[in-house]
């Protein structure tokens, strides 16, 4: 990272801080960052106290066979005891979970804690009826409805670790990761509805346990929720292995007695994509995790479970929806909003409906999905009463200083705390973000490490850099939520995560990052996506923000290309504004000079492409390594995870037509 480079990003002057209101009611105060690090593992033991115990911890933390943690040794609980049936004991269950919003406009349930509660006990009934058992491990495949978020429960509340493939995913994938984990059983829908229409699930399940069952796998029960209605096609149905969800859930009994399983029993197994090779399923246990994502959720969200309305736009099919869905404001008893279908169907003001008609008060999404709104204009939201809102949260890249504003100004009425959460698959809760009753944010940082957590940013030979440098982020303690291995390769999680600082001791989280002059935080992307330009890094989010900061511009994916005389070069690709039209004829030009006023000339892209669209995953990702491919004039390499195959056409043929 070049010094110019660093002194650019730290220009930032904008600091927003919670009102005097806010930050006098906030559920964590400036306090607790001192005393969780004078004594770490008794703040992490008076977080445990949130959750109910059925027999309490011997030791806090044993750290003993690094990098293999224990965490709340010794003691038993149960996940879904803890989400739903205490919540109920303790007089609330009635109590709203959730407002599920289903994408036909007008198809809406209302689901309180005692409905929770029956229905996660029938279909725990049911998959041990069907043969599943402690220790088993059991496939989730389906939409956003709220058998989702129960079959993941039931599943906790006996013990069979789920793993939930999120519903964009192809057969392929399902089946690699139904192979990977040994899943015994999958549970799906015939379908949810996506952009107006139904869209299938069932049949690739069918066609995911032909390819397993090719590779000597069986996959013995399917348990169909029927969502869409829609026809499964011919030899759609198979009376040895598919049960209907009403057939044998809605039939089972609503009485169930859990077990209470130990702090280490295995809850989840989460499959992380974007890497090459097989996918890395990582595992999360029971105790430790529930702990990191109840009480970030609380401290985080600043959650008032009284009077909070919580909304994650996230999938359960992503590690957020997994903890800031489920575990987290399901052990805080929160009130939540669960939306199936995409922002924009059947208008563009879908979301904003939603945070006006359910009150919404802390909302929760990613960065991409506000740079799209931006492209589309403030009128859109302008048109609905969001006042209800009292926090905006963001996760799962980096957010632009622009993109930050917008979301504060637009959707925040310049009033919330907006709190950028930085934390990963394997970090299974939020580490770096603001305190939103304490920090000042500012625009483009995650800031600093939580209470209870201590985040580094290292060079090469993992010393900690001084203020105004760059590095790698690490995280210097463990800390509860912590991953505690790669499903079935231990080597593989040790050489990961804790092989590049070993001699420190540290967990690499495979990003880069800066520590401002104030020593606050901002991550710049995976190492992967820093390019190298004549000696010099450069972070392609870096460039991106300056290229989103141009008043035409909506978004942009920068990537490194080869360059005989620089090492790498920079390729940007760039959406522009509806209203900027094609943004004239010398946009390239306007753009190259508004990055080099923006970062420096050494930032300069060789090249900038104007598109209609950019090649994302179906979690939203930019898929810089097709750009990669297109920047080098490569054959553009395998597309099967992106949302919409297409685009990488679009893209080639508006090259090759000179656009
Ligand atoms: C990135 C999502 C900057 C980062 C919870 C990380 C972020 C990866 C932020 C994990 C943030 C996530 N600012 N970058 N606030 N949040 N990232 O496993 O590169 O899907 O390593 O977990 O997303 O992605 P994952």
């Amino acid at each position: 990272m070049s010094n110019e480079t660093l002194s650019n990003l730290s220009r930032e002057e904008r600091r927003f801080p919670p009102s005097e209101d806010f930050a006098a009611n906030a559920n964590l105060k400036e306090e607790a960052y001192e005393r969780a690090a004078n004594d770490l593992e008794g703040f992490w033991a008076e977080q445990a106290e949130r959750l109910s115990w059925d027999q309490k911890w011997e030791r806090v933390l044993d750290w003993d066979n690094r990098p293999f943690a224990k965490w709340f040794v010794g003691g038993k609980l149960n996940a879904a005891y803890n989400c739903v049936d205490r919540h109920v004991e303790a007089g609330h269950g009635d109590k709203v979970a959730f407002h599920w919003v289903g994408e036909p406009v007008d198809d809406t349930r209302t689901i309180t804690y005692a409905e929770m509660k029956d229905e996660v006990c029938k279909a725990a009934n049911a998959l041990q009826e069907l043969g599943v058992s402690t220790g088993d491990r059991v496939a989730i495949y389906m939409p956003m409805i709220p058998e989702a978020v129960i079959a993941m429960l039931a599943c906790a509340r006996i013990g069979a670790p789920h793993t939930v493939v999120f519903g964009g995913f192809s057969a392929d994938a399902l089946a690699s990761r139904l192979v990977d984990c040994n899943a015994k059983a999958v549970i799906t829908a015939d379908g949810g509805y996506r952009r107006g229409a139904p869209a299938a699930l069932k049949p690739a399940v069918d066609e995911a346990r032909a390819k397993t069952a090719a590779q000597g796998h069986t996959v013995e029960k399917v348990l169909v929720v029927r969502r869409t209605g829609q026809d499964l096609g011919e030899n759609g149905w198979d009376d040895a292995v598919d049960v209907w969800w009403h057939d044998a859930v809605d039939k089972a009994s609503p009485e169930h007695t859990c077990e209470f399983f130990d702090a280490e029993h295995p809850l989840y197994v989460m499959y992380t994509s974007g890497t090459t090779g097989k996918p890395k399923g990582i595992l999360h246990t029971t105790g430790g995790y529930l702990v990191g994502a109840s009480y970030t959720h609380w401290a985080v969200f600043d959650l008032k479970p009284e009077t909070d309305v919580y909304w994650c736009t996230a999938d359960i099919g992503w590690v957020t929806g997994h903890s800031y869905i489920v575990y987290g404001p399901m052990a805080n008893g929160t009130t939540q909003v669960l939306y199936e279908g995409t922002p924009d169907s059947p208008e563009r003001g879908r979301w904003w409906k939603i945070i006006q008609d359910h009150g919404v008060t802390t909302f929760y999404t990613a960065p991409t999905a506000i740079r799209s709104f931006m492209k589309q204009g403030r009128e859109i939201p302008d048109r609905f009463d969001m006042s209800s809102l009292k926090l905006l949260g963001s996760v799962g890249e980096p957010i632009n200083p622009e993109a930050y504003i917008w979301y504060r100004q637009v959707i925040g009425g310049d009033r919330v705390p907006v709190v950028d959460t930085w934390w990963q698959t394997e970090t299974g809760s939020i580490m770096i973000s603001p305190l939103p009753g304490v920090t000042h944010g500012k625009p483009g940082s995650a800031m600093t490490a939580i209470p209870g957590v201590s985040a580094d940013v290292v060079n090469d030979e993992g010393e900690s850099v001084p203020n105004g440098s760059g590095g790698y982020l690490v995280l210097t303690q463990p800390w509860p939520a912590m991953l505690r291995t790669i499903w079935g390769d231990d080597d593989r999680f040790k050489d990961t995560y804790w092989s590049r600082f070993a001699k420190q001791g540290y967990y690499f989280a495979g990003d880069g990052a800066k520590k401002d002059e104030d020593g606050d935080i901002w991550v710049l992307g995976r190492v992967d996506d820093v390019m190298n330009v004549a000696g010099h890094r450069l972070s392609t989010t870096e460039i991106e923000s300056a290229l989103v900061s141009h008043p035409k511009v909506a978004e942009a994916a920068v990537v490194g290309a080869k360059d005989e005389d620089t090492g790498q070069a920079v390729c940007a690709f760039v959406i522009l504004r509806e209203e900027a039209g094609d943004g004239g004829e010398d946009i390239v030009a306007e753009l190259r000079q508004h990055v080099r006023k923006e970062i420096g000339p050494i930032a300069t892209p060789r090249q900038i492409m104007i598109v209609a669209e950019l090649p994302k995953t179906r979690s939203g990702k930019i898929m810089r390594r097709l750009l990669r491919d297109v920047a080098e004039h490569r054959e553009i390499g395998d597309v099967t995870t992106l949302a919409d195959s297409s685009v990488m056409d679009l893209i080639s043929q508006g090259l090759s037509s000179g656009k």
